[in-house]
């Protein structure tokens, strides 16, 4: 299933955060909070973190070691705090661990008595003990869904699909994954334990957002068929397995009772995030870059899913850098904000009586 294998990639250029950056300062502060009020188990048994659907670590980083620092103020130096990042089995755990003892951010570097682990399976089943989780924590994953259950065909975003017969078989399978993720966080998390979700959100008119840099791809893509670079047949079969939710999807799953697996929402809120490229180039005025930027992003994060399609792996550098270049040029073309929808989502588990 496609998802982001970019990242292990040689044909892709340097890492761009970017868009996983959006977002990410409140959801942090929401993380600071649950580690402020999770329930703490007594040394030596170690309190834990499980970071769903890691990557390579980089911005999850950033959460983590601000909860194990908040954690640390409630507890002895000497209480291990061990941290597990899991992720699908083809993920660059050696990126992953690399990012871990180097980055000057990680929680390894700021506290000792901190340990790292890691899991290579599908966050859709259970995947650690049960009640073993202390706090929980999970960036820009849950909008790629565990099974495609069909080509989308007429757009690479099934959200702008024609076809609603298609539209709703996306929905059901986001409907899905999203229920079986909380049921399997609700066995791990321990009594009390807190997980805090960032990922695409619907805005309230339903809207998914991105539309130019959509359409930049769509227009690059087709430029690229021209050129004789990928099939129409390829083009046809390229689609992003992604899917925003609108608040009432997040909330389903926890109908009518409020509970699921003792777990209830806390804290659910769909935002508009900011466009940081965008704002950047309102001060510089560097259309270049603001292409540049928007367009690495775009390769870092779904070229992969989209090179899924090619009949083969020959091409699959010339289709990253012919694309890249595409985007980076329509978009610097006609620079405009995109919307981002985005969804935090806090959930607790009852604390035992
Ligand atoms: C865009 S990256 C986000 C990485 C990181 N959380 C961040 O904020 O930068 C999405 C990650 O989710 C992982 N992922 C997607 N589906 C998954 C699943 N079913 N189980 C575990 N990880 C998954 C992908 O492999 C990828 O590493």
């Amino acid at each position: 299933m496609p998802r982001d294998e970019t990242e292990a990639d040689p044909s892709v250029g340097p890492t761009s955060p970017g868009l996983q950056a959006a977002g990410l300062s409140s959801a942090i502060a929401l993380f600071a909070e649950a580690a402020r009020t999770v329930p703490l188990p007594s040394p030596p048994q170690p309190i834990v973190i499980a970071d769903y659907g890691a990557g390579t670590g980089h911005n999850g980083l950033l959460a983590i070691t601000k909860a194990v620092g908040v954690l640390r103020g409630r507890t002895r130096p000497e209480h291990s705090v061990l941290v597990t990042h899991t992720d699908t089995p083809d993920n660059d755990f050696t990126t992953l661990f690399r990012t871990l003892a180097e980055d000057r951010a990680s929680y390894l570097r700021t506290d000792a008595a901190a340990f790292s682990s890691a899991v290579g399976r599908s966050y859709y089943s259970q995947i650690l003990p049960s009640n073993s989780v202390n706090l929980g924590w999970s960036a820009w994953s849950i909008q790629w869904l565990d099974r495609v259950p069909m080509p989308v065909g007429d757009h690479i975003a099934v959200a702008y699909s024609a076809d609603a017969h298609v539209r709703s078989a996306y929905a059901r399978q986001a409907a899905h994954d999203w229920h079986e993720f909380v049921a399997f966080r609700g066995r791990e998390l321990c009594p009390g334990g807190r997980l805090v979700v960032l990922t695409m959100g619907l805005a309230d008119d339903g809207d998914f957002g991105y539309r130019p840099l959509l359409l930049a791809l769509t227009e690059a893509l087709r430029e690229l068929v021209a050129d004789g670079v990928i099939s129409s047949d390829e083009l046809h079969r390229m689609s992003l397995p992604v899917m925003g939710r609108a608040a009432a999807d997040f909330a389903a799953p926890f109908a009518p009772s409020g509970r699921l697996e003792r777990l209830s929402i806390e804290h659910l809120e769909v935002l508009d995030a900011e466009d940081r490229f965008f704002n950047q180039y309102r001060t510089d005025h560097d259309a270049k870059a603001f292409g540049a930027q928007w367009a690495a992003f775009c390769r870092f994060s779904i070229f992969g899913a989209l090179a899924q399609a090619l009949d083969d792996a020959a091409r699959r550098t010339t289709f990253f850098d012919r694309l890249e270049a595409g985007v980076a040029a329509r978009l610097a073309a006609a620079p405009e904000q995109t919307q981002i929808p985005l969804a935090e989502v806090v959930l607790a588990k009852r604390p035992k009586n």
